[in-house]
């Protein structure tokens, strides 16, 4: 009953909203749709999960151990790199796409990103395109801006991933009708989650060009983890497994810390790796998945993916993904779902699946401005578009910054910094109301900064700050 309402819906939506979307999103949307009626409890039953066999995940250092071989260049002519740009900055309070955001010294994470395949290009007299999954948010500006990027040497291929109706949480019928009516549609739709990538890059017809180029493998990952770089030594293992034992996808993960407690983890299910996020998680075994010691890594999102099986699993409708149901209330009050995938969901479905545990430094996610001021400071070198670590830095951990809501803003915290202090020695910076940084501070050990309701405190330039509280007028 439900599903023919739906397909009467979705039939005006197609007549009334033309060009918004698309045969192929509506036969997407509704086979998702079926799916997530279909859903009867929890995507795993608990007693059923199991570690992950010992040589299912393996450590980074064995495998960069066995070294390069002199025919790198062979092997990156095989490869794509995939970048996930469907999301917007709006949590950092910038319109448009998060990729066009600044990071270091002017450039962008799509600056960076060009820069780094560039190079490895220029360097192995290579072919590495780039490829960017951009959603109906993040298209049209995305594309404008590619143009600068002509002259550079690194082909760079664009889809779009689908633009679906969300849904009614009582009626679960879409809201886009009557939203449209009003001239205000843009709430209605929404792109799906990362694990769109497999159907849309098919559907586009691209997957096919590249596989007619030669091209076997795409490393993806999301275009804010300044991480991400390509990894020779992954590379090489993947393409060097015997036939028969071939690969199809990596995941790489890394170690756990108490700050990473909601990342989805690895765990070994009806003889298959699966990734386990924390939204399948019953709730009586919250705290058990959240643990350090039971579930010892995360999916950083970096994911090689062998391309002629993302064909052979789409042409064979076997990428059957759990849905993520994600609730949201639009502007006018009104509580909508909508239905996601993840793109690490699909590990179960390829052969030969592996985890790899890479350090620490491959997952280097901006998700707010405290994760760019880090990036920005001198902890980091910038060459040939990749972030490393500076060896003048002591301690192999980063320092944990909490920039208060005066600073969510990128535009406000940029005017907060007249240049953004030295933090080599810095362990734990806590910065909370109106305050400001004069140009050459410098932060050492830990330091908190207060400026109560009404107050502003503006640290002068050159002062050194260690191990000090500063709050109001008080300074101890
Ligand atoms: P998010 O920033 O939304 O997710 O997207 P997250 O909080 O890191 O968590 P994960 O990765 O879902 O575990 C991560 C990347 O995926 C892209 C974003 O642009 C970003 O690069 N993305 C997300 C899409 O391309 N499409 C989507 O529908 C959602």
């Amino acid at each position: 009953q439900l599903e023919s309402s739906m397909h009467t819906e979705l039939e005006k939506l197609l007549d009334t909203t033309t060009g918004e979307v698309s045969r192929k999103d509506f036969e997407g949307f509704k086979n998702l749709f079926h799916r997530f009626l279909q859903v009867k409890g929890p995507s795993v039953e608990w007693i059923k999960i199991q570690r992950p066999p010992e040589d299912s995940i393996q450590p980074f250092d064995k495998i960069a151990a066995r070294g390069l071989p002199d025919n790198v260049a062979d092997s990156l002519n095989k490869l794509v790199v995939v970048k996930l740009n469907g999301g917007l900055g709006t949590s950092m309070g910038c319109k448009g796409p998060k990729s066009l955001i600044s990071v270091r010294n002017e450039n962008t994470f799509l600056d960076l990103t060009v820069q780094q395949i560039e190079h490895l290009n220029k360097t192995y007299n290579t072919d590495v395109p780039l490829v960017l999954m951009n959603s109906f948010n993040t298209d049209e500006d995305t594309k404008k801006i590619l143009q600068k990027y002509t002259h550079h040497r690194v082909k760079i291929h664009t889809f779009n991933q689908s633009r679906y109706p969300r849904i009614n949480k009582e009626s679960l019928l879409p809201v886009s009708t009557n939203l449209s009516m009003n001239g205000q549609n843009t709430e209605g739709w929404y792109p799906p989650g990362h694990g769109d990538i497999y159907a849309s890059f098919y559907n586009s017809g691209l997957l096919d060009q590249l596989i007619v180029q030669g091209k076997e493998y795409i490393f993806v990952s999301n275009i804010d983890n300044l991480g991400a770089t390509v990894d020779l030594h992954i590379l090489h293992h993947l393409v060097s497994q015997p036939n028969g034992k071939r690969c199809e996808f990596i995941m790489e993960v890394t170690d756990k810390t108490r700050a990473d407690v909601k990342g989805g983890t690895l765990i070994q299910y009806d003889g298959k790796l699966r990734l386990l996020e924390i939204a399948q998680v019953p709730k009586a075994h919250v705290d058990e998945f959240k643990s350090v010691s039971k579930f010892k890594i995360f999916n950083t999102n970096n994911l090689w993916i062998s391309l002629a099986a993302i064909k052979r699993l789409q042409e064979q409708k076997a990428m059957d993904l759990e849905i993520i149901v994600n609730p949201k209330t639009l502007d006018g009050g009104q509580n909508v779902v909508q239905l996601e995938t993840a793109v690490g969901a699909a590990i179960k479905c390829f052969d030969n699946a592996l985890g790899i545990n890479v350090p620490r430094s491959r997952f280097l996610p901006v998700k707010t401005t405290s994760d760019l001021l880090l990036v920005m400071s001198n902890l980091y070198s910038l060459e040939a578009g990749s972030l490393t670590m500076s060896p003048k830095r002591e301690f192999p951990t980063t320092p944990h910054v909490k920039l208060g809501s005066s600073f969510t803003k990128v535009q406000e915290y940029v005017n907060r910094f007249e240049s953004i202090p030295d933090m080599l020695e810095l362990d734990h910076l806590t910065v909370s109301g109106d305050v400001t940084f004069g140009k050459n501070v410098s932060l050492k050990g830990t330091v908190i900064i207060i400026a109560n309701h009404g107050d502003r405190i503006d640290i002068p330039a050159g002062s050194m700050l260690e191990n000090k509280i500063v709050s109001g007028n008080l300074r101890i």
